[in-house]
């Protein structure tokens, strides 16, 4: 296994995973097993994503195959937010664990803050943001973030989770919740890229020993095929003049010099391919050093341009998450 970054919990979680978002599940279970076989150890999934019944399937194959043993991966999946409501915490974990195959989460994170109206698996699953389906509007619950986090840390006591942790929080939220924890979050998971560092939330991370894990950390190129208008005007990273001058310094990908920013920095990464040959190039970006004025350019970037608006999807005037 390669580095790894120790967890408030005490679990050890890998710097570098592998992403789940947007794997076709036509493919999933191969894409999944090709990266275990490969070296990934960690697989970043979540009820959304809609493929967790494949990635399972890719994971008990890997088993099966005697390529590598439960305890050896870690997987993190998360709570959707028409799940918030604190009795249906559990429900939508164990669901998800039984999608995947599996006894227990190694992570599981709130996805967004924010709880919405429960819609019933039977209704619809993956549920989505808006209550009816595509068409429909986004309807609110009424549900605190500390009773949701009451039941988030019910899930440790009962073993569906090992750690826990937060996604898409900013600074006000995780302040309140370290108030009122009795398990404190373990990991935030956030979007991260030179266009949007989010520097100040790193640091209240690193001060109160929250791991942090960067989500599209290769920018506009997970949202060009949303067709949103920023990710397709900006300078696609992979093609930009200081990022590609540093990947010619160090003889490597501009995939592995952005990658290498954020791993250097102290930050887990869970890069996302439907490609086998991308899989090495992206799961080798800790085994080299930037020097720190190469890190510090790239960290200069900063444009504070964030790509994973929720509202960006659909049309809502009801949804200002990040507002
Ligand atoms: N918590 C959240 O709200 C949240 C939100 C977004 C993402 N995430 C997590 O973070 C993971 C990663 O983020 P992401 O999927 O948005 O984006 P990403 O990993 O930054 O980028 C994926 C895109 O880059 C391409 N790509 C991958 N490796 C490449 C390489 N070496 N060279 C050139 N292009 C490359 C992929 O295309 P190909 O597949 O064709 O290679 C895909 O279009 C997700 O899969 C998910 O697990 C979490």
């Amino acid at each position: 296994m390669g580095p790894t970054i120790k967890l408030s919990s005490g679990y050890e979680m890998p710097q570098v995973g592998f992403g789940l978002w947007k794997v076709d599940n036509a493919t999933c279970a191969d894409t999944v097993y090709n990266a275990v076989k490969v070296g990934y150890r960690l697989f970043d999934g979540a009820c959304d994503y809609g493929n967790e019944k494949e990635c399972g399937e890719g994971v008990a194959r890997a088993i099966k195959d005697g390529l590598v043993k439960r305890e050896d991966l870690f997987i993190t999946s998360k709570l959707w937010p028409t799940f918030e409501d604190a009795d249906k915490v559990e429900l939508a974990c164990r669901r998800s664990l039984a999608d995947w195959g599996l006894e227990y989460f190694d992570l599981y994170l709130i996805h967004f803050p924010g709880a919405l109206k429960y819609v019933d698996p039977s209704v619809r699953y993956p549920p989505g943001w808006q209550y009816d389906g595509e068409n429909g509007g986004v309807v609110r619950s009424n549900t605190p973030m500390h009773e949701t986090w009451r039941a988030m840390e019910a899930l440790v006591g009962a073993g569906l989770a090992r750690s826990i942790g937060v996604s898409n929080f900013q600074a006000q939220l995780i302040y309140d919740m370290l108030r009122y924890a009795k398990i404190p979050p373990a990991a935030l998971q956030i979007e991260h890229h030179p266009y949007l560092v989010q520097q100040e939330l790193l640091n209240l991370a690193k001060s109160e020993g929250i791991a942090v894990t960067a989500y599209s950390s290769f920018g506009p190129a997970s949202f060009l095929e949303f067709g949103f208008k920023h990710a397709k005007e900006l300078v696609p990273l992979m093609k930009d003049d200081l990022i590609t001058s540093l990947a010619s310094k160090y003889g490597k990908k501009p995939s592995q010099i952005l990658l290498r920013w954020a791993t250097q920095r102290g930050l887990a990464v869970i890069p996302k391919t439907n490609r086998v040959e991308v899989m090495p190039e992206n799961l080798d970006v800790t085994g080299f050093d930037l020097e720190q004025a190469d890190i510090d350019a790239i960290t200069a970037k900063d444009a504070g341009i964030r790509f994973n608006h929720p509202a960006s999807y659909f049309d809502t005037n009801k949804m200002w998450i990040f507002g």
